[in-house]
Order: structure tokens, then C-alpha cells, then sequence
């Protein structure tokens, strides 16, 4: 049976356009990301307000490694900034941090930060910020199974793989997001993604507001999400 919907518990969010963005306005790739991170903070709390429990948010791909020396420092540098400012204000914010990822290649001042962070706010009720951070969806699976593999299970079922993703307690999201008007899953949550719905908008990431939001929010309350049947 169909189901009408009211709002995600989960949504995913591939961040996408911050290159464009600066590139519009004759600036460095590095605004961009610094106008990104700052879109990061309005979403987040736009989220948090209207009720949405967990929020997955693509930071840092793991063919993100690509990129110049320079902008991966960017980014790295933004990184670190952000998860200072959560550390500072994990007390009076209910936000509760997570992190799906690989851990390899990432320095260690970020990992203790990651982990310090995740431990901080473990027992907060507020909205749950799953950043996807050196994350890929293929190397989640292959996480997963290896996993399965060293467990010795010979034989498994679609919910003995969920159990071994990043996050096994997160829902999957209801609603993935991408935004800078490009169509496409890049390695995001493949798995978890198998009956979200999808909305594309043409709006860059550094422009991303409440606004932006309560659209994508609008869109996916009139889809007909009918999970295979009819
Ligand atoms: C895509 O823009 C965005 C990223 C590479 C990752 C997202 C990063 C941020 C929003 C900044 C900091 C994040 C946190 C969590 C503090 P792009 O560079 O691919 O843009 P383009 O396609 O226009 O070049």
C-alpha cells in the first residue's frame, strides 16, 4: 500500500556545487568550501528545528583524495574547524555526532578529534549528525562483508549485511538530496538508498538554506513512496 508521507526521519545530503560557487564569483575553490562549511551549520540547524532525527551529511568522499594537495588541506583544515566548534558547544547543543568512514589516510589530529567528539555527545537526544567523512558506499560494503567473513557466516540475509554497515542503528534515509543540479549517487549510502526517494536541485551548496530545506521537504511529502507494491 502506499504511503503518505510526513517528514524524513533520515535524509542524505551529497553537498555539491562549492567549486562552482566560488568559481561564479572569480574566488579560490578554498571560499567555497569555507561558504560550504557555513551552509553545513544553517542545515544542520534548520534540520534540528523542524525535527528530523539524523542527518547524513557527504563531507569527504574517498575519491575526494584526488583533489590537489591544497584543497584537500582546505577541507581538512574546515574539518577540523567544524568539529572544534561542535566540541566547544556539545554541551548546550543536543546534537549527537557520528562518523561513517574509513579511518585510513585521515590525520591523526582529526581521528582524535572524531573520536572525542563521537564519545562527547553519545548520550545527547537531539538531532544525530552522521558525517560521512573519507566514506565511500562500496568500501562500506566491503567493510561490511569482511566483516561477515571473519564472523564465518557462509550464508547471509540483506539485514546480517545492514547490521555491519557504519551505523547499524541509523534508519536508512527516506530522502537523499544533491544539490548543484547534478544527478547522480556518486558512491553515497548505495545500500541504505535502495527506496529513498531523490531530490536534485539546481541550487549550489553555499546557497543552501532553510528555504532550500523545507523545498526538498515539500517534494518528498508529495511523492507516493510505494516500496514494490502497488
Ligand atoms: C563539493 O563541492 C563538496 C565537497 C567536496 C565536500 C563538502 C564539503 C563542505 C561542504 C565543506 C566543509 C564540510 C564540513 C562538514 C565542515 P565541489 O568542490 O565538488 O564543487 P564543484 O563540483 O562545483 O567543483
Amino acid at each position: 500500500m502506499a504511503e503518505t508521507n510526513a517528514l524524513p526521519l533520515h535524509i542524505g545530503i551529497i553537498m555539491d556545487g562549492n567549486g562552482r560557487w566560488a568559481a561564479r564569483r572569480a574566488l579560490p575553490r578554498s571560499a567555497g568550501h569555507r561558504e560550504g562549511a557555513r551552509a553545513v551549520q544553517r542545515t544542520i540547524e534548520a534540520a534540528s528545528e523542524l525535527g528530523i532525527k539524523y542527518i547524513t551529511l557527504y563531507a569527504f568522499s574517498t575519491e575526494n583524495w584526488s583533489r590537489p594537495a591544497s584543497e584537500i588541506d582546505t577541507l581538512m583544515h574546515l574539518l577540523e574547524k567544524t568539529l572544534d566548534e561542535y566540541q566547544q558547544s556539545a554541551h548546550k547543543r543536543d546534537w549527537r555526532i557520528l562518523i561513517s568512514g574509513e579511518r585510513d589516510r585521515l590525520p591523526a589530529g582529526i581521528l582524535a578529534k572524531m573520536d572525542a567528539l563521537v564519545r562527547a555527545t553519545a548520550e545527547n537526544k537531539g538531532i544525530s549528525i552522521n558525517l560521512a567523512l573519507n566514506y565511500g558506499a562500496r568500501q562500506e560494503l566491503a567493510h561490511a562483508v569482511n566483516r561477515l567473513m571473519k564472523e564465518g557466516l557462509t550464508a547471509v540475509t540483506p539485514q546480517d549485511i545492514s547490521r555491519r554497515l557504519y551505523q547499524p542503528e541509523i534508519p536508512d534515509p527516506e530522502l537523499i538530496i544533491r544539490t548543484s543540479g547534478e544527478e547522480r549517487l556518486s558512491n553515497f549510502l548505495l545500500w541504505q538508498a535502495a527506496y529513498s526517494e531523490f531530490y536534485f536541485t539546481p541550487v549550489l551548496w553555499p546557497d543552501f538554506n532553510a528555504d532550500e530545506l523545507k523545498k526538498a521537504l515539500e517534494a518528498y511529502r508529495a511523492r507516493k513512496r510505494r516500496f514494490g507494491g502497488i
